[in-house]
Formats: C-alpha cells, sequence, structure tokens
C-alpha cells in the first residue's frame, strides 16, 4: 500500500497505465481537441438568451464511457452521477452494463429529453433519473460515483464540493481533464484519450492519539493537503518518526517507528465520524480520537 510521498516536491506519484489503442479502439472527436478547447464559451447559449452552458455538448464515445466505468470500478451497488449528463449515455450505460443507479444532470432541457427517451427506450428508466438543473449548483452528495466530462476549470469550480460534500472513499472519473493541483489517484491513456480518477480523501488533518495491543499511547499530528498527508508522532509522548502516511479515500495507514531499537509498526486505520477505526487484525487497540491539545 506504501509509496513514497514527497509533499514539497512533484514527485507524487500517481498509479498510472498507458492502456494502448487495442483496449479501447476509438475514433471520435474529443473535447480537449485544440479546435473545442479554442471556442469562446460566452457564445454558447441555450435558446433562452440568459442560461449559458459551461461546457457546449460533446458526448463521450462509447469505448470510452466503458472505460470510465471501468475505471471507476462500477458495480450494482453505485448511484453514478454525471454531471453534464448530455444525452444521458454514461448513466444509461451504468445501469445496463453495470447494474447500478444513476443520475444524470444537464442544464440543457433538450439534453434531459434525449436522455429520458434513450433511457427508455434502453428499458432502463427505472433504474435512473434524469434532472434539469446547474451542475454548480446540484445536490450530488449522495453519489459513490461522480463522472464528469467538463472543462479543467468548470472541474476546479466544482473540486471544493466534491471534496466536502461527498463521502471520503466516493471515486470521481474525469474525461479528458484534470482538477488542478488536486493530483489524481490513478490516470489511464489511450487513443490520445486520458482518463483520471480522484478517491475523495477523508479529513484527517489534526492531533490524534490512541492505545495500540502491547499498551503504547501514540500520537500524531498529521497536516493535509488532499490525499497527501504527512506529520509528527510520538509514541509514550516521546518523540518518534512518522515513517509514513498514506490516505486512500477513507482508508489511512501511518507507519511509525518508536526508536531506533524497534521497527516501524503499521497502523491502518478507517475513518469514521470524527475517529479513526482500526482494520481488522491490526496492532491498534483502541480507536483513535481526535484531541484538541499539545500534550505529550
Ligand atoms: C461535454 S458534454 C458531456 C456529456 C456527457 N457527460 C458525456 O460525457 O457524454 C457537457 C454537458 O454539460 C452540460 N452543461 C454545461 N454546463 C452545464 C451546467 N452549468 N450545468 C449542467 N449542465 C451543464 C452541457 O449541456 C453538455 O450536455
Amino acid at each position: 500500500m506504501y509509496r513514497d510521498l514527497a509533499f514539497d516536491t512533484d514527485n507524487y506519484l500517481i498509479d498510472e497505465q498507458e492502456l494502448g489503442d487495442s483496449n479501447y479502439g476509438l475514433d471520435d472527436y474529443t473535447l480537449s481537441d485544440p479546435d473545442f478547447r479554442d471556442l469562446d464559451f460566452d457564445d454558447y447559449s441555450l435558446e433562452e438568451p440568459e442560461t449559458f452552458l459551461d461546457v457546449p455538448f460533446v458526448p463521450t464515445d462509447e469505448k470510452v464511457v466503458q472505460a470510465m466505468l471501468d475505471l471507476a470500478e462500477v458495480n450494482n451497488k453505485d448511484l453514478l452521477y454525471d454531471l453534464g449528463c448530455g444525452d444521458g449515455r454514461i448513466v444509461v450505460a451504468a445501469a445496463l452494463d453495470r447494474n447500478a443507479r444513476g443520475i444524470g444532470i444537464d442544464m440543457d432541457p433538450m439534453r434531459i429529453a434525449e436522455a429520458m427517451e434513450y433511457a427508455g427506450n434502453t428499458g432502463v428508466e427505472f433504474m435512473v433519473d434524469f434532472i434539469e438543473d446547474d451542475l454548480l449548483e446540484a445536490d450530488f452528495s449522495q453519489a459513490t460515483v461522480v463522472t464528469l466530462y467538463l472543462l479543467d476549470l468548470v472541474n476546479v469550480e466544482l473540486r471544493p464540493r466534491l471534496l466536502n460534500e461527498l463521502r471520503p472513499g466516493t471515486r470521481i472519473v474525469s474525461h479528458a481533464f484534470d482538477m488542478g493541483d488536486w493530483r489524481p489517484d490513478e490516470r489511464k491513456s489511450f487513443s490520445g484519450i486520458n482518463l483520471f480518477k480522484w478517491l475523495v480523501p477523508a479529513k484527517v488533518a489534526g492531533i490524534w492519539q490512541w492505545q495500540a495491543a502491547n499498551g503504547d499511547t501514540y500520537k500524531v499530528e498529521l497536516q493535509q493537503k488532499y490525499q497527501r498527508v504527512k506529520g509528527k508522532a510520538w509514541v509514550n509522548g516521546k518523540k518518534a518518526q512518522l515513517n509514513n502516511a498514506l490516505l486512500s479515500g477513507d482508508l489511512l495507514e501511518l507507519l511509525v517507528q518508536k526508536d531506533a531499537e524497534n521497527s516501524p509498526i503499521s497502523f491502518i486505520m478507517r475513518c469514521e465520524e470524527n475517529q479513526l477505526v482500526a482494520a481488522d487484525g491490526d496492532f491498534q487497540a483502541t480507536p483513535a480520537v481526535k484531541i484538541d491539545t499539545e500534550s505529550n
């Protein structure tokens, strides 16, 4: 589970995979083509003159849709939201091919009508819903998967809501565009298309204390930027070494070394409301609780 994390340099590693052309051959255009990127979006309006779309409608190639669903590992327990759903193809494919429920949000009533018709024609209308709304305002907090084919600036505008309103561990997959300085956990490329995946990180910054199975008391002070975590550690009130800290959705792994005589101990904790609970079989005896004071 461990990878080297470096907060202050830019060499943070992500799982990156070059798929090659054979896996999902496609022959279509993309929103990231220079022709699309150079569009003046202020000129792109719906029929009601005061309503402006943030992104024009460019559908995702069906093979890219499947690659996005694969990357997000969509399954029958998921509720997928496609923000800016266009003709509904991602939501419908998730229902048809992965048995997942889905909700599409689009500001263009024409797209919503097309999406509903498509869902009806494919027989998945009971698993999906399409809502005419502004994706920057709509409630998507119940999603377990969010898909995006927007522009990088729109992704960045959405970013605080994705981080604050989605549950830790929620998967986000974006076609073509990244999320500014929130680096993806995984990236795939094929045929000139980039797909990015993030796991919504739990909020772990702060001072935490717990007891290990051998009676030692551990304390860590963690700083966090997105999924990157670093900090300091103490064992029984004495300064120790926090050799590594890795956050993946709601799972936090801390590698703490008491002193030079002892090997580092790995604690794997799941973030639950205001406490960090030991994963099964871990060396941690009590949940880590947040403490306010600096007392060692
Ligand atoms: C590039 S298309 C992606 C369509 C679909 N997600 C796909 O991948 O095939 C972007 C969609 O976002 C919609 N859109 C743009 N701005 C929006 C906004 N502020 N709120 C909701 N939908 C928006 C557009 O109408 C368009 O259908």
